[in-house]
């Protein structure tokens, strides 16, 4: 992008703040692309990771395996109920590949699955900028260009609480992207899979199940022999308030897939869980040909297995979720002072994730589009007010690191608010 050929260059970064190379000072509200969550130089991170360097740095995971990642595949492991094993890669998009090839070939391994091909999802989802990950995850803005080469997917509507059909409630929407579903799951047995993000779509537009939604497709899976697949890359690891975020949805998936936060946001690390039964299923003689044929050269880094055991036993001794309840509650303060801003149309919020959605016409609820890129602008006003931002199309994000203070949170808030004061006349 033209607009972009000058970047702000990093040269510091402590707790939650960035500094750049001009001096500006910025609150982390993009968590360094949601997945800080110590803020950042933690010494016990960079203590993991050195110590870890000084032993070995990288090992192959094929024909091997090292300590970190053993370690780390029994903690995932012991998290995730109905989870069985661990396959590691070194980023998101590389897990949600996994997964689809797990489930896809599933049903081979089994026999007699052979017309199970097909993927089903729900629109908006986001899953990663691979080719798998894109034909799943389908955002018509990102990926409209590459739509030939995508493969098909069965996709079903996705419950959005701001834009609902015109008389219809949250309730009865809901009940008719359920109906959907099974009638389309009940009709043919060519689904192999249902993939979706656990608890939200995040970077689709922020958008919060209703209650039941994840549980009820969870279920239509079981009830049709579909393989129930859950993205917490985003979700999980206390983004949205809970460790583990298909607990609180009560709906246990046959693959579920972390990243992001694993390692505290310092090094990069990936996993696909499946369950027993999947996992079985690859099980045979070299012959039978049942194995997975699918590594990565960074799989199971052991610098990055060992920034992720650190991070864990954080989460633990700083009981991080009951913390990030409480901060949460510090946006709630903030909803009525956001939603009086003339061009806010809707505030969307779930632990530490706030989406606010621009408008330039609430009743209509019309997206702002100004003619230079909302991302930009929403940055350069950021940077003056000290918040790192990112838009998402008309949708401004906030995501800090996950164990931010009351007050940090709070300072941050404000200076949001303030940016989305100041950038009004740039982008209506
Ligand atoms: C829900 C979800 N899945 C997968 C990915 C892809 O992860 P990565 O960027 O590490 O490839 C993302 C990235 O934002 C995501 O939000």
């Amino acid at each position: 992008m033209k607009e972009w050929s000058e970047f702000s260059k990093i040269s510091k970064a402590r707790g939650v703040w960035l500094t750049d190379s001009d001096g500006n000072r910025m609150i982390d509200a993009v968590a360094s692309m949601w997945c800080n969550v110590w803020g950042h130089s933690n010494p016990r991170l960079i203590k993991a990771i050195t110590n870890q360097a000084k032993s070995f740095q990288h090992t192959s995971m094929f024909n091997l395996t090292n300590e970190p990642a053993e370690k780390m595949a029994k903690s995932l492991v012991q998290l995730s109920p109905g989870m069985y094993k661990v396959f590691f890669s070194d980023n998101g998009s590389s897990a949600m590949e996994v997964a689809i090839k797990l489930a896809l070939q599933y049903w081979k391994n089994i026999g007699g699955g052979e017309k199970k091909t097909r993927i089903a999802t729900i629109e908006n989802g986001y899953h990663g900028d691979t080719f798998g990950a894109m034909s799943v995850g389908y955002v018509p803005e990102f990926f409209d260009k590459f739509k030939k080469q995508l493969f098909p997917t069965v996709r079903f509507p996705v419950p959005n609480r701001y834009r609902l059909p015109r008389s219809m409630s949250v309730t009865e929407y809901q009940n008719l992207c359920l109906e959907k579903i099974e009638e389309r799951l009940a009709r043919e047995d060519d689904i192999a899979a249902f993939v979706m993000e656990s608890g939200a779509e995040v970077a689709g537009g922020v958008i919060i199940y209703p209650k039941g939604f994840q549980k009820r497709i969870g279920q239509l899976c079981k009830k049709y022999g579909v393989l129930f697949v859950l993205d917490e890359i985003a979700t999980g690891f206390g983004r949205l308030g809970s460790m583990v975020q298909y607990k609180e949805q009560e709906s246990i998936p046959d693959i579920v897939t972390y990243g992001k936060m694993l390692t505290g946001g310092y090094l990069t690390m990936a996993a696909t869980l499946s369950n027993k039964r999947i996992y079985d299923s690859f099980l045979g003689t070299f012959n039978d040909r049942r194995h997975l044929f699918h590594g990565h050269t960074y799989t199971g880094n052991p610098l990055a297995a060992a920034a992720a055991n650190e991070s864990l036993r954080m989460y633990k001794e700083n009981r991080l979720i009951r913390k990030i309840q409480k901060t949460s509650k510090v946006f709630e303060r903030y909803y009525e002072e956001i939603s009086q801003i003339d061009y806010v149309g809707d505030i969307r919020h779930k632990g530490m994730l706030m989406g606010i959605e621009l408008v330039q016409d609430q009743k209509r609820k019309i997206p702002i589009s100004p003619k230079e890129s909302v991302n930009k602008i929403f940055f350069e006003q950021g940077r003056k007010n000290g918040v790192y931002l990112r838009t998402l199309g008309n949708i401004v994000m906030i995501v800090p690191p996950l164990a931010i203070s009351e007050q940090e949170l709070d300072s941050l808030i404000q200076r949001v608010i303030h940016t989305i004061k100041s950038a009004k006349e740039m982008v209506i």
